[in-house]
This record gives structure tokens, sequence and C-alpha cells, in this order.
């Protein structure tokens, strides 16, 4: 058994409201094992250090963990409701494409099940009556359900014919033909803490909330009131409905069916305010070339650079990378892309890139606190502590309140073998954390595409303080 197991647990429930009851946690520790022996011998304090800092990292080992249980036109019932009652009301009151999200989609059965539905009902004409999004956590089962490739056990039950009419048999796989396919655009988002936007009309999120405790099922459901249309429908598993019954969005009975939907009262503020809504825009197939415009503006580099932005943010690292090479195509000089370079090329580990980008940044900036700590950090991975130290202090000096900064520094000196420093440095990283959370700090926050979760860090810091405390003791 991994012994600081409990820490893991917090991690990965903070970031995506995973919750390992008792009899689960015999799958963390697998995965945990899994993935520190595919990376070679390292502790089990050190491959939490990784996990809190690399997305890549988070990602490999939370495709180990999420259960991706699916298959096609599963709890049948539900998806009559939406395509023979919702969808037609909907188009009946107004005019435009109505909105359905499969959130926790799995590899996509649920969403192409609708497709599929919506297609024998509307024939042609379903292209532009329904806009089809699935979301979900694990990036590797995304790449399945883009993919639509299935075997056998995917179609329990499902009518031979209709499998016939719809997918194309190829050994022992089933391709979903393109006209289905191409009408479901898939998203890697997080739907605890994110919001797809625009709103939906009908959301599906069945079989996911099983997997949350109940403080993260309320969180859900405030997420979730911003996610739907006023007159918006939510579905939940037939077995989990009323254990989501929080009184947050209003239960409805239909044809013996029971959904959510917005309360008529005026929309309760959500408690997640820390975490701003993300607009995620739809994932393009994974070739698709972004075509440069012929004559970019700047106004164009900023499009380019939000759109890169929010990818970096949904680790489509090669599509940011396309981005950003655009806006240097344009202005080689842009010093947020270079910024912006670098940071992927870190999270990618490639670190000499990424300090070849931070220094192109110093070069027109020598106060770019962000070229600073992101060659810091490059230096760390390296193992060159000396110079990861000199970085860090330079941020630290020129930005005193920057806790992340302050914590690495920390880092360093306890692997130079230098405890009193380490020490103290640690003690400031958590002073600073706790004037965050109490709101007392100063603003103090680097252009910086890397995310540093708050709990897990001041977890670190005081893991080492004990750590000294106890060998002071000796
Ligand atoms: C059992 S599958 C459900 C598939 C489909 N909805 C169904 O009912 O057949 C649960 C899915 O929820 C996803 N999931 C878990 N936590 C999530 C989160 N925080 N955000 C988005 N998806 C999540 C998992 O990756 C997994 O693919």
């Amino acid at each position: 058994m991994i012994p600081n197991i409990a820490a893991f647990k917090t991690l990965i429930k903070e970031r995506v409201g995973l919750h390992f009851f008792n009899g689960m946690e015999g799958l963390l520790n697998a995965a945990l094992h899994q993935r520190m022996t595919e990376r070679g011998k390292e502790s089990c304090e050190q491959y939490y250090e990784v996990l809190c800092v690399s997305t890549i990292e988070f990602d490999k080992l939370l495709s180990l963990l999420t259960i991706n249980e699916t298959y096609f036109f599963r709890e049948p019932e539900v998806l009559d409701i939406v395509c023979e009652k919702l969808v037609p009301r909907i188009l009946n009151q107004r005019e435009g494409p109505v909105r359905i999200l499969s959130a926790g989609c799995s590899s996509g059965e649920e969403a192409y099940s609708l497709a599929i539905k919506l297609h024998q009902k509307y024939h042609e004409a379903f292209a532009d009556r329904v806009d089809i999004h699935g979301c979900d956590i694990d990036t590797k089962i995304l790449e399945k359900a883009r993919a639509a490739n299935y075997s056998s056990y995917s179609f329990r039950g499902v009518d031979p014919l209709l499998q016939q009419n719809y997918f194309t048999r190829n050994g022992n796989q089933f391709q979903l033909h393109d006209l289905i396919r191409n009408k479901v655009k898939f998203h890697r988002s997080n739907i605890v803490k994110e919001q797809l936007q625009p709103q939906f009309d009908i959301i599906l999120l069945r079989n996911v909330s099983i997997y949350f405790d109940v403080e993260t099922r309320r969180l859900l459901h405030f997420n979730l009131l911003n996610m739907l249309q006023p007159e918006g429908a939510l579905f939940f598993g037939n077995a989990e409905t009323l254990a989501n019954n929080f009184g947050i969005l209003k239960l409805k009975q239909e044809h013996g069916h029971f959904y959510f939907c917005q309360p008529k009262t005026a929309r309760a503020p959500t408690p997640t305010a820390s975490v701003p809504p993300r607009i995620v825009t739809p994932v393009a197939p994974a070739q698709a070339p972004f075509v440069a415009a012929p004559m970019p503006t700047s106004q164009q580099c900023d499009i380019w650079i939000k759109k890169a932005l929010t990818c970096v943010a949904d680790k489509r690292f090669a599509e940011a990378e396309t981005l950003i090479n655009q806006v240097l195509n344009s202005d080689a000089q842009h010093q947020e892309a270079l910024v912006i370079k670098a940071a992927i090329a870190l999270e990618k580990c490639e670190f000499e890139q990424t300090a070849q980008s931070a220094q192109q940044v110093l070069e027109l900036d020598e106060w770019s606190a962000e070229a600073k700590m992101l060659l810091g950090l490059a230096m760390m991975w390296q193992h060159h502590t000396q110079q990861a130290i000199a970085w860090f202090k330079q941020v630290v000096y020129q930005q005193p309140g920057y806790w992340p900064a302050h914590y690495y520094l920390a880092e360093m000196y306890r692997q130079s073998e230098l405890p009193r420093p380490a020490a103290r440095t640690y003690r400031i990283t958590l002073q600073l954390l706790n004037a965050e959370m109490n709101n007392t700090a100063s603003a103090c926050a680097l252009r910086l595409p890397l995310s540093f979760p708050t709990n897990s860090f001041r977890f670190l810091c005081e893991h080492q303080l004990a750590q000294f405390t106890s060998q002071d003791g000796q």
C-alpha cells in the first residue's frame, strides 16, 4: 500500500472530484504503482511532487483511474424522452439548434446514440436542428470517442439493423459513419470545476456522479446551474437522481422520468467563484490544420493567443503550439507568445526549448519575472540546482508575494542539504499561502499558463516542515 495515499486521494478529489471510497482504494493503489514503475525508480513523495506540477503526468494517472463503462443506447427511455419530447418542444418554441451535452461521455456511445436517434427522426435536417457535444476529464478516452471505432461490447442489445445502417464492419470492429461522427464535438473538460459555454438545452450526466461524494455533487449542481439554459433539462442516471436532489436545481417529472431544471427564482451565486468560467471552444479533429489569415494583425494575434491559452488549459499542446507559431511568424518578438511557448515546452519536458524561449523574452525585457520563473523550473527539472536557485531568488526579489517561487526555492535549498534556509523559505511560502486563502495577500500573480494548486503546495510545505522538526528532534 502506498504510504501517503491520503495525500493522493485529496489531490485527485480536489482537482477532478473523484472520491476513492474505501472499496476503491485498491484501484488508486494499483494505478499509482503502475505509473511509478513505468517512470522508473521514484519515491512516493517524489511522484506526488511531479503530480502536483505536471498536468501530463496527472492525466496519465487519471486515465488509469476513471471508470469508462458505457455502451450504445444505455437506459434508452431517457434518450426517447430527449429525442421525442424535449427536442421537438424546444424546436417549436424557438429557432436555432438545440444544444445537447453528454457530460462524462467516456468513449462517446451516449452522444452518438443521441445523434443516431435524432438522425432517424429528422434525417438530413438534423444537421441544423441539433448541436451535440460530449465532454470528459479523461483525454485518452476522448481519443477513442473521436475515433468512433467500437467492438461488439459497445452494442449490447442494439438492433442489428441499426448497427448495419450506421456502422461499417472492419474485422471485429465497427466504424461509425462520418455523417454521425462529425456531428458530435468532444471536449476535455472537468465538469466539477469548469463550465462549457454557451449554455445547453439538455445535459445528460449519467453514471458519473456515483464517483463523487456529497460535497462534490453539491458543487457540481452549482456548476451545472450555470451551464443550463433557463428552460433546460438535466438528466442523471435512473439510480442517481434522488441522491442528487439538493434543492439547487428543481426536480421535474415527465412521463415517469425525473430531470432537473432551473429554479424560477434568480440564479444562486456559484460557490466556485474562485474558478473563473471558461469558454472551451469545440475541439477540432487532431489533424485539422489551423489556416493562417493572409495578413495577421495585432487583433488577430490576440485571438490566437486567447485560443492558445484555452488549448494549453485543455492540454492540447500541439494545437497551442500551432497558434503560437502563427503569432510568432507575424511578430517574432511577441513577448506573451514567447512566454507561452516556453511554458508549453516545459509541460512537454522539452527544457532546452523552455530555456531558449525564456532567454529570448529576457533579451526583450530583462525584468520579465515570468521568463525567470520558467528558467528556474527548467533548471530544476534538469537537476541544475544552483542555477535554479539563482533564478528563483531573482523572482522572489522582484515579486516577493509570488509564493510558487518561494516554494521552489525552498525545494532547491532542501535538495542542496541546506535545511535552515529551506525551512525558513517553506515557512514564508506557507504564510503567503495562508494570506492568499484569507484574502489578505496583496495580489501577486505572474502571467504564466501554469497551475499551482494551493492546497497541494500547502500540504507539501507542511510535510517538509514536519520532516525537519522530526529530524531536529532525533
Ligand atoms: C461510467 S462513465 C459514464 C459514461 C456515460 N455517461 C454513460 O452513462 O454510459 C463515467 C465517465 O465520467 C468521466 N468523469 C469522471 N469525473 C469527471 C469529471 N470531473 N469531469 C468530466 N468527466 C468525468 C470519466 O472519465 C468516465 O469516462
